[in-house]
């Protein structure tokens, strides 16, 4: 069947510039084939990580149903945003939640990163410090990466990028990094044969 992607988008807000990125990458994706899950962080209520609460009471409801969307996709595209040049708690918050269930869901997925903000950097220095904990965990983070500064001005009314040669680019990074996973799951085939 077709590879299945989750693409998440980052923020609660529900004015997200990384929520519109996420739908276009989804596009992006879809019309490439693949099976596109599109989630919003708001889709994964949690509270903050507490290991008595874990001990008490296991992992909560949002964190486990992140969890099943994880298990269910073949590879997984965020995008989030940069807070004070990292990564947003909710988002940390997240990962360490989902780390503790077993198998591992992180580990051995591929992933691609991606950011939008209303600066001109565009989020990367969060995505820089979000690779640290997914890489720790064993995903496969993509080595390229894309972010939109200007992402209040970035978009056309149909949720394209309004540069075309930024759309050009994110479009060649999304259908590399599907390449690179095709590559991988055929290879995973041949290997168990
Ligand atoms: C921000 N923002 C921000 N932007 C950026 O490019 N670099 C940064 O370091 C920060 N820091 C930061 C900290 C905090 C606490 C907030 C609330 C915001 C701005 C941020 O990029 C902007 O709010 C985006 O619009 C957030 O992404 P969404 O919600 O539009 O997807």
């Amino acid at each position: 069947g077709p590879l299945r992607v989750l693409v998440l988008g980052a923020s609660l807000r529900a004015g997200s510039s990384n929520a519109r990125l996420a739908s276009l990458v989804g596009r992006m994706l879809t019309d490439a084939g693949a099976a596109v899950d599109l989630a919003a962080m708001r889709d994964f209520d949690m509270p903050l990580y507490d290991g008595d609460v874990e001990a008490a009471h296991g992992l909560p409801a949002g964190a486990l149903a992140l969890r099943d969307r994880l298990e269910r996709c073949d590879a997984f595209v965020l995008a989030s945003p940069e807070y004070n040049a990292s990564v947003p708690g909710v988002v940390k918050n997240a990962i360490d939640w989902v780390s503790r269930v077993r198998p591992q869901p992180f580990k051995t997925k591929h992933a691609l990163l991606v950011s939008a903000s209303p600066s001109l950097v565009g989020g990367n220095r969060g995505l820089w410090a979000l690779r640290v904990p997914l890489e720790h965990l064993g995903t496969r983070v993509y080595p390229d990466m894309f972010s939109l500064a200007a992402a209040h001005q970035g978009f056309t009314e149909d949720g394209q990028l309004t540069d075309s040669a930024l759309q050009e680019r994110l479009s060649e990074t999304v259908l590399a990094f599907l390449r690179l996973v095709e590559a991988d799951a055929r290879y995973v085939c041949l290997r168990r044969r």
